[in-house]
């Protein structure tokens, strides 16, 4: 049927018929807030290029998950601030690191909170890579072993989910056979699977204090031209263990989220990262663009393109939203 006997707008005609008929959802169970924890007393410290997000002491973090959870957010990602670096990201794994130290805390007062552990080395190496350097370049086989004892160490502290970010290959099949030798067998792993070689990462690189002292990350990092090496990626990711795959950034990366969406049968994670979250701040600050609006519209087209779960810096203000009706 076409026009005149068929008129779309009928069913825009207002809000009671707008949404029965929309197609998308945005919910509490959706939303993963990423936090970044660091060491001392009482910090709450903003981050520059991230306006309203902060590194926070573990004492201030149990404060804001206490409010994150009281909104009904689920899950949380953390990242880790230490105060050492060294060349091997030794920090990373130890008992008495800034993450497991969290991890212990925030588990024993959240017991139902989902939590996610950023498993990667680029915060705790004074290179600022993601892996461990030999002859000048990042040696795959080492990281590993390095990828594999942080992931158990986060397990060993409560974490329900490790999630590596590093882009090494076989890491993700590296990390499900130390956890399962080390009786973690039933912790999952969200794989980073498909994440880009990105500038949108900038703003993050100030709030984890992780940009490469040489360098860039091009060598681990996917080229952003690619979306066929997308798919090997998942599939290597699956086929290792992944329970749920990742692709990062998101908004600009939609249309990779769709493919894998046609592709796999596995729950698909986006992360909307610092620099989207920071282009739609710095626009609203200006007056230039409804912030409201945006993030709203940002986060459906990342729900639309087929994402199960968003990772996302505005979380708390959606969550807030979504409370009020
Ligand atoms: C660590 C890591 C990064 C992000 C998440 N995990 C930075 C990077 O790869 O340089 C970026 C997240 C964001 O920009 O919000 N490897």
């Amino acid at each position: 049927m076409l026009f005149p006997e068929y008129r779309p707008r009928r069913l825009r005609r207002k809000e009671f018929i707008r949404d029965l008929v929309r197609e998308t959802h945005i919910t509490l169970n959706d939303l993963i807030y990423p936090l970044f924890v660091c060491e001392g007393k009482q910090i709450k410290q903003e981050i520059k290029s991230m306006p309203e997000i902060y590194r926070f002491s573990i004492d201030k973090v149990l404060e804001e998950i206490k409010y994150v959870v009281e909104l009904g957010i689920k899950a949380i990602l953390l990242f880790g601030i230490p105060d050492k670096k060294d060349e091997v990201g030794s920090s990373a794994y130890s008992e008495k690191g800034i993450i497991q130290k969290a991890v212990r805390e925030i588990k024993d007062k959240f017991p139902e909170l989902v939590v996610i552990t950023d498993v990667c080395l680029c915060e705790y190496t004074s290179h600022g890579h993601c892996g461990v350097i030999k002859n000048g370049e990042v040696d795959n086989d080492l990281t590993l072993e390095q990828l594999a004892k942080i992931a158990v160490s986060h397990a060993k502290a409560g974490a329900d989910i490790v999630a590596p970010s590093d882009m090494m290959d076989g890491r993700v099949r590296r990390i499900r056979e130390a956890l399962d030798e080390a009786g973690f067998s039933n912790i999952a792993i969200m794989s980073y699977s498909v994440k880009y070689c990105s500038a949108f990462y900038g703003p993050f690189r100030e709030a984890a204090d992780s940009a490469p002292k040489f360098g860039d990350r091009r060598s681990y990092q996917m080229d952003p031209a690619n979306s066929r090496e997308a798919l090997r990626e998942a599939y290597l990711d699956i086929e290792e263990g992944a329970d749920i795959i990742m692709v990062k950034p998101a908004m600009p990366y939609l249309d990779i989220i769709k493919v894998l969406r046609e592709e796999f049968n596995y729950p698909i994670a986006a992360y909307q990262v610092s620099g989207e979250y920071s282009m739609i701040k710095a626009a609203s600050r200006l007056g230039w663009l409804d912030e409201e609006k945006i993030l709203w519209e940002s986060l459906i087209s990342i729900k639309r393109a087929g994402a199960d779960l968003i990772i996302t810096y505005f979380a708390k203000k959606i969550a807030e939203k979504l409370n009020k009706g």
